[in-house]
């Protein structure tokens, strides 16, 4: 564009030269004057032209560049991705059943989590909806470590999805942990840990199911007082180490033959106590089986008697 207007102007300077030299100096002079101006625009205009044309493609250059980089992070950020999705954690997800579009349960759990009273999400529910169908009908429930309530409600609306309508004992201090060992439970010796709750608030958020009755207090006194011998499903919650030893002493015992114990936590290692007192317990009571989910949790029943 520059070059083809430089030609014009030449051609257009040579032919006013030309006439210039059968013109009058006075006219010569006057349109010497009248053509200076646009000369002058439009060489300006050339200028900033070439200016601009510079400015583009220094922005193209630019914008190369970047595209460049945006692709080898692409790259970078797939590579991730697929060896994240081959990963422990992550494996086979996408390709699982999705729990929260499971009919009867979904409903429940979504109500529960949504309520913010419970650590526990989905997956850990599940495990909970299925103890509850396999329990037998009308023996006594119990939890053990129910702070605000969250999992106790989702066991009350379970039992009733099912129709069933046991006794059910929801145990807690309403006060934090009763004891810890502190050479064990590392991580539980916050003393504010759980007390930010009061047993009339949880017995509110429970308050629509007339089999459900709180038990108050540090569960090795209170389990003195319970008059059931025999539960359907235990539900352990406590987080530290002596009291799952003692309540896996005190209810294991007392499980009905097809019964099972939820032992929550056993694979988290925030919670290393509740995995020792469940494996000592084993191996010291070898007619229990326990079996580690992959959802943190653990399953305690006991074995069929042989013949
Ligand atoms: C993790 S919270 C329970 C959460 C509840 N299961 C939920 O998800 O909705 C643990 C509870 O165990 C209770 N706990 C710990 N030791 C106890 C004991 N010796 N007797 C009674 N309750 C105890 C604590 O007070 C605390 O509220």
């Amino acid at each position: 564009m520059g070059n083809a207007g430089s030609e014009t102007e030449t051609a257009h300077e040579q032919a006013a030269a030309e006439d210039d030299l059968n013109v009058a100096p006075e006219h010569r002079e006057r349109k010497e004057r009248r053509i200076q101006g646009p000369v002058a625009k439009l060489r300006a205009a050339q200028k900033e032209a070439a200016k601009h044309q510079r400015t583009s493609e220094r922005a193209l250059a630019k914008l190369e560049r970047e595209r460049e980089a945006s692709a080898v992070k692409l790259a970078r950020v797939k590579g991730e991705l697929d060896d994240l999705r081959r990963s422990y954690h992550l494996s086979g997800v996408g390709k699982k059943l999705d729990l929260r579009v499971i009919d009867g349960f979904s409903e429940i759990a979504h109500d529960v989590v949504a309520a913010g009273r419970t650590g526990m999400n989905y997956d850990r529910l599940y495990t909970l909806w299925q103890a509850v169908r396999a329990a037998p009908a009308d023996a006594p429930v119990i939890e053990i470590g129910s702070y605000l309530g969250g999992s106790a409600r989702f066991i009350a609306e379970a039992l009733k999805a099912h129709g069933a309508s046991p006794k059910f004992y929801v145990c807690d201090t309403f006060a934090g942990h009763a004891q810890t060992d502190p050479t064990i439970d590392t991580s539980h010796h916050d003393a504010g840990k759980f007390k930010n709750v009061s047993a009339e608030g949880t017995a509110d958020y429970l308050s629509g199911y007339p089999a459900l009755e709180l038990v108050v207090g540090e569960i090795v006194d209170t389990s003195r007082q319970l008059t059931e011998h025999a539960f359907g499903l235990v539900h352990l919650d406590v987080d530290v180490y002596p009291t799952t030893a003692f309540c896996l002493r005190f209810f294991a015992p007392r499980l009905t033959d097809t019964a099972v114990m939820v032992i929550d936590d056993y694979g988290y290692t925030t919670c290393p106590g509740v995995k020792q007192a469940a494996d000592e317990f084993v191996a010291e009571f070898p007619e229990f089986r326990l079996w580690h989910l992959l959802t943190g949790q653990a399953i305690l029943s006991r074995l069929a008697a042989p013949g």
